[in-house]
């Protein structure tokens, strides 16, 4: 898909603040730090559009932005960020699970983890949670450059086996050398 447009429109930050905007969406989800903000720049080769930060935990709110007229890709904050305090995090929980659970425009949602780690129990418990309630997903492998070329496929691979998927349900990807991001062009025009 060519991104023409690519614009921000609102953040939400309460669970009954949540709009339907009638498009189709497409989810990021994933511990904090994990990259979605900078995949959804590297997606729409926007270098600002989601802010990404090296400070965990930047983005407390859902993030709804709008491609090409056509699409809604919604940056949901990062879970598992060890300094929020149990209330805030309970919040943000409460926010992601209730946007998942109630938006009827959700297309797919990408999971993502950091390639060169075995994803954590939170990550187990996202991909239990997705299956619990039917929400399709895709799992995105970041930060692929950080890894030498010929460990890719050995960190794919324990990066299946730690969530109990097929290898080939994983997509490497980089934000930074733009790498892999077909693969999630190919899944999103897929469902439009
Ligand atoms: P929260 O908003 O806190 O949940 O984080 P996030 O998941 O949005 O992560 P963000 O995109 O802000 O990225 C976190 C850090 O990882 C930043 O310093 C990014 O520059 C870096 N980063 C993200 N993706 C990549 C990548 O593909 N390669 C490399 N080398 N660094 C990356
Ligand atoms: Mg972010």
């Amino acid at each position: 898909m060519i991104v023409k447009s690519a614009d921000f429109v609102t953040s939400v930050a309460s669970k009954d603040k949540l709009i339907n905007y009638e498009l189709p969406e497409f989810a990021f989800v994933g511990r904090s730090n994990v990259g979605k903000s900078s995949l959804i720049n590297a997606l729409t080769n926007r270098k600002k559009l989601a802010k990404a930060s090296s400070t965990p935990g930047r983005t407390r709110l859902i993030n709804y932005f709008n491609i090409n007229k056509e699409l809604m890709f919604v940056d949901l904050p990062g879970y598992g960020f060890a300094q929020a305090s149990k209330t805030e995090q309970a919040k943000w929980q409460e926010l992601i699970g209730t946007y998942l659970e109630s938006s009827g425009n959700l297309k797919r949602v990408f999971v993502l983890v950091d390639i060169r780690h075995e994803p954590s129990a939170k990550d187990v418990d996202m991909l239990k949670y997705l299956y619990f309630y039917n929400i399709p997903f895709n799992v995105i492998a970041t930060k692929m450059d950080k890894i030498p070329r010929g460990q890719i496929d050995k960190h794919v691979t324990q990066v299946a086996n730690t969530l109990g998927i097929g290898k080939g349900d994983v997509i490497a990807v980089s934000s930074e050398d733009k790498r892999g991001l077909d693969g999630i062009w190919q899944v999103i025009e897929s469902l439009l």
